[in-house]
């Protein structure tokens, strides 16, 4: 199964009871490194980390002035300038790694030169070598069959639209994969042979950008600060202390990460990768990362808690081509997110009521120049903001929402109201340039306790969407109070008048 649904990635929370720990594959333990790395997101949250973002967003906004100028002067050149960028006809027939027989996709297949090949495929096909240093290709995936929630799919088609808008937005490609690759590479470890194959069918993406399907982003604006990871080829989000000291496997979470397409990639996943259930060795590797990583409480062999290991143990030879990100929500834990969305919009209603250029209609297109615009305002100064700035990606681990075999740490309901107040969230940003906004991120007034109950006791979560966001159609004071004219549409979203 492609599920990116792993049931065991970090699940840092505050103190719960110990009580409701089922020793089954879908629930998570608690244990010191989990209350230790709660305690670490709060600070994260309470210090306010996020004053010292570099330049998150690189200002290689496109001179529209000389675009301009192009088209006024002479209107030949202005068709010419669309057929820039990469060229999707070209493909000479010089001999590149595609034309070698012995070539091939599988996790089997040893590749060799890669980041010499790589090289030689771009010198063939100039059009990709502009900007391919900076090129990402966002990869995500879910399972081959039907969600055995009944709205299992409904939520990974949302979770999926968020990725397609972050990517439309930020011109980056994105590759769904339900299929599996590998027939014993099940679980958390279905997604390697995809980042391998979209390495390798790749060459002109510099960076693989995996996204679990229950991960989605809740600041569309932000852009990863490549400058920061440009000496490094693996980025997930971690604190090396957790994972040296406290050897703890929630140190780090493996659910999004951002690898280079380079050889040395290929050769840390073939490392990585040899932990897993294709191997002879995966019992045998069960063993070892339960002992060196004493807080793991399930036997087999999980790719993050090998992550840590090659980490921890295998420091030499690879940590330091490993970045543990922590600054900024490189990948948020969803618990402690989803309760700030309603303070984080009012602080950026308040941003866009001072700053005129903010309210200014503009195209999608160009909405990053307007993102890093906002950007300088949401942090910084005088007032703590850390808290109040969007989380960049907010994970629903443990939530499992294809499957709806959510871990018993949390109610069905919590889960549910999380993920959809969290893509109301998101959506609001795509919608705004659309002319349009969710009227509320989700009220819950419907709620039907009996329900409730049943779905806390079973294990799957059957709770109807409908319920919850109709009744949200009647905030619209709040949103008039906030200079927005309510014109209901259908059911759920209401148009925005841009104040002048
Ligand atoms: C939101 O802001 C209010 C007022 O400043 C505060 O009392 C409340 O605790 C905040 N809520 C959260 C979840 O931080």
């Amino acid at each position: 199964m492609v599920s990116s649904e792993p049931s065991y990635h970090t699940v840092p929370t505050m103190a719960k009871s110990s009580t409701h720990f089922h020793r089954s594959k879908t629930s998570i333990f608690l244990s010191d490194g989990c209350l230790f790395l709660g305690g670490a997101f709060s600070a994260l949250l309470i210090v306010g980390v996020f004053f010292s973002f570099t330049t998150p967003i690189p200002s290689n906004i496109p001179n529209l002035g000389s675009v301009t100028t192009k088209f006024t002067a002479a209107p030949a050149v202005a068709c010419e300038t669309s057929s820039s960028g990469p060229d999707l006809r070209f493909d000479p027939p010089d001999r590149t790694f595609y034309d070698d027989p012995e070539m091939g996709y599988t996790m089997e297949k040893k590749v060799h030169n890669w980041d010499k090949k790589r090289e030689e495929w771009l010198k063939h096909h100039p059009s990709f070598a502009a900007g391919a240093k900076e090129r990402i290709m966002l990869v995500t995936g879910s399972q081959p069959k039907p969600c055995k929630n009944p709205i299992g799919d409904h939520l990974l088609l949302r979770f999926f639209k968020n990725k397609v808008d972050y990517c439309r937005l930020h011109g980056y490609d994105i590759y769904y994969n339900n299929a599996l690759l590998h027939p014993k590479m099940f679980g958390y470890w279905a997604k390697y042979p995809v980042v391998k194959a979209a390495m390798l069918a790749h060459p002109e993406a510099e960076w693989i950008y995996w996204v679990d399907s229950d991960a989605l982003f809740t600041d569309m604006d932000f852009k990863l600060p490549l400058e920061r990871y440009k000496d490094h080829n693996l980025v997930v989000h971690g604190w090396p202390r957790l994972i040296h000291e406290k050897r703890s496997w929630t140190g780090l979470n493996a659910g999004v990460f951002l690898i280079r397409n380079c050889q040395w990639s290929l050769d840390f996943m073939d490392v990585w990768a040899s932990m897993g259930p294709q191997t002879p060795n995966y019992e045998k590797w069960g063993k070892t990362l339960r002992s060196t990583f004493k807080d793991k409480f399930f036997p087999e062999s999980d790719d993050q808690t090998g992550l840590a290991y090659l980490i921890a143990i295998e420091k030499d030879k690879w940590a330091d081509k490993i970045y543990l990100e922590s600054e900024y929500f490189f990948e948020g834990y969803w618990e402690e997110i989803v309760t700030t969305f309603e303070n984080v919009s009012k602080k950026y209603d308040e941003v866009e009521r001072k700053v005129r250029e903010l309210r200014r209609k503009h195209a999608e297109k160009v909405s990053e120049r307007y993102g890093e615009l906002r950007e300088k305002f949401v942090r910084g100064g005088d007032e703590v903001v850390g808290r109040l700035k969007r989380p960049f990606i907010t994970h629903f681990t443990g939530c499992q929402p294809c499957s709806g075999d959510h871990n018993h740490m949390y109610s069905a309901d919590a889960c549910w109201n999380g993920m959809l107040r969290a893509l109301n969230f998101a959506d609001n940003q795509v919608l705004r340039p659309h002319g349009y906004m969710h009227l509320d991120l989700g009220d819950n007034g419907a709620k039907d306790p009996s329900s409730l109950e049943k779905a806390d006791r079973g294990p799957s979560i059957n709770m109807d969407l409908h319920s919850y966001t109709f009744d949200s159609l009647t905030k619209g004071a709040e949103l008039e109070a906030r200079g927005v004219e309510k014109i209901p549409l259908k059911h759920l979203i209401e148009q925005v008048v841009h104040p002048a």
